[in-house]
């Protein structure tokens, strides 16, 4: 009897391939650390939370906004990392996290 993969997993593999070829950021995981990390001030959405912007007295944009999906990866990873503005540093976060959830801001863009 020959035993090959089964399709449903050889499926999986090439799925799943290109994210552990090109260490890209995982948006479902990144979900749950945005969901725990981000939320508070951003909203579900990215919508950004209205009590939050008036006590620290800024505009939160939407982060699906044109205006935060025109910065590089390698920008957003920073405002996570580095902060920016009224934002602190996001902590307790590895490299994957960060990635992870700059692959889950790509997932809000607004059409
Ligand atoms: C304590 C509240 C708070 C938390 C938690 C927080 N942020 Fe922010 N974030 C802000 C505020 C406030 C700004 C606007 C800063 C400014 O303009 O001065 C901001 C700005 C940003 C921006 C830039 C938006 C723009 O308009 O340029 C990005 C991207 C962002 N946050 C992503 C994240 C991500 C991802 C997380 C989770 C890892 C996170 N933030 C957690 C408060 C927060």
């Amino acid at each position: 009897m020959k035993r090959w993969m089964s399709p449903g997993l050889t499926l999986l593999l090439l799925l799943a391939s290109p994210v552990l070829l090109l260490g890209a950021g995982d948006a479902t995981a990144g979900k749950a650390t945005y969901a725990k990390k981000c939320a508070t001030c951003h909203g579900k959405q990215g919508e950004g939370k209205a009590a939050i912007a008036k006590m620290l007295k800024v505009k939160l944009r939407h982060l699906g906004s044109k205006e935060v999906q025109a910065k590089s990866d390698a920008d957003l990873k920073k405002v996570i990392t580095a902060g920016s503005g009224k934002m602190k540093p996001a902590k307790g976060l590895t490299d994957a996290d960060v990635a992870n959830v700059v692959a889950y801001l790509r997932t809000l863009a607004q059409k």
